[in-house]
């Protein structure tokens, strides 16, 4: 099998979407580490063909590394990091994975994106037809692995993947329009983001044979976690860099995904006719860096951190339920964490 993927330009150590967080060190659980190192070459052999160049696309952005936080969410409610990871456990954690990355494969040729996890897309270095078809191919192979794991699990994912896909075809109704409203968004994000981290901490709690009431702990703690993960996204399009993104800063506006801060920039009397007179269309550079000028200095980013915030509550409301106290405190650091370095 080849190397890793060449990196591109916009070098840096921090990785996309985590930017400063660790979510490894903010669980804080021992042996989870030592779950990811066995995670790893199950993931890779799961998609392996012996076909040289479809391995070639499947395992391109497995190569590409990425800190695999839906699995870290699995393996940590299956076992609290006080015991080693099983088999279930870890297949577990390769299904909501494969699900993650299948939607990055296709979410790349709907954005037409050029790097992904600071490597060349897959759609950009193989063209969209290979990346649709390798991304049901990870669908196809997390399919058979949720089969594997009983009947609960595997349509527990099959549900998953039709909220994500909801969410997406949500998102994409309302491109470009500056009429969105708060609710569309948040429908949105419930689905393509929420669902699945959602269920990757279910499948870790229904593999770990967690008791009922603490599946539904986990369930819940997962979907609050996935809001405050997309708003946090969603934040740093806006007020981060090239550099610390790995893509370029405003995409979101370029493309017309409104997010939560530019729905408020423009409902607000002072940003919001600025705003509408450039938003409604594709942008360019200039109008970009205008765009997100304009939101990054309205009450856009303190009203998204806010809402975050809420649901980072929530999420540690739902900790409540779940009795090993290292589990439950970790997961309280983890979401907290997600907004530790952004603004107040
Ligand atoms: C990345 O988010 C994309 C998603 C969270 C989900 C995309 C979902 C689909 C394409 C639906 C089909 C799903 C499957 C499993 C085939 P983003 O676009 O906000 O972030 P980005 O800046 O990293 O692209
Ligand atoms: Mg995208």
């Amino acid at each position: 099998m080849r190397t890793a993927p060449r990196r591109l330009s916009w070098r840096s150590s921090r990785r996309l979407s985590c930017l400063g967080v660790n979510p490894l060190e903010a669980l804080g659980l021992p042996r989870l580490q030592e779950g990811l190192q066995s995670l790893e070459p199950l993931l890779t052999a799961s998609v392996v063909t012996g076909d040289a160049f479809l391995d070639d696309v499947t395992t391109h952005l497995i190569a590409a590394g990425g800190k695999r936080l839906r699995p870290l969410l699995a393996l940590a409610a299956a076992t609290g990091g006080h015991r080693d990871a099983t088999q279930e456990d870890l297949l577990g954690g390769v299904a909501v994975e494969l699900v993650h990355l299948a939607s990055l494969y296709h979410d790349d040729v709907l954005d037409e994106a050029t790097i992904r996890r600071n490597v060349e897309s897959v759609n950009s270095r193989f063209g969209n037809l290979v990346a649709i078809v390798a991304g049901d191919y990870l669908l196809a192979r997390s399919a058979a692995i949720a089969a594997s794991l009983g009947t609960e699990i595997a349509a527990l994912l099959a549900d998953t993947l039709g909220k994500l896909c909801q969410g997406q075809v949500s998102e994409v109704r309302s491109a470009f329009q500056t009429t969105r409203s708060r609710e569309d968004y948040t429908t949105a994000i419930a689905g393509k983001t929420a669902a699945l981290t959602s269920t990757s901490c279910r499948i870790g709690a229904l593999t770990g044979g967690l008791p009922s009431p603490e599946v539904e702990a986990c369930t819940e703690y997962g979907r609050c976690f996935g809001v405050v993960f997309q708003i946090r996204d969603d934040i740093l399009d806006i007020t981060a860099t090239d550099g610390e993104l790995l893509k370029p800063a405003g995409q979101d506006l370029a493309e017309g995904i409104y997010t939560l801060p530019a729905l408020v920039a423009l409902a607000h009397p002072e940003s919001g006719p600025d705003l509408h007179a450039l938003l409604g269309k594709p942008l360019g550079q200039p109008e970009r860096d205008k765009a997100r000028a304009i939101v990054a200095s309205s009450p856009g980013i303190a009203v998204a951190v806010a809402e975050a915030r809420t649901f980072v509550t929530r999420a540690q409301d739902a900790t409540a339920g779940i009795s090993v106290p290292d589990l439950r405190d970790g997961l309280a650091r983890l979401v907290a964490e997600l907004l530790s370095d952004l603004p107040d």
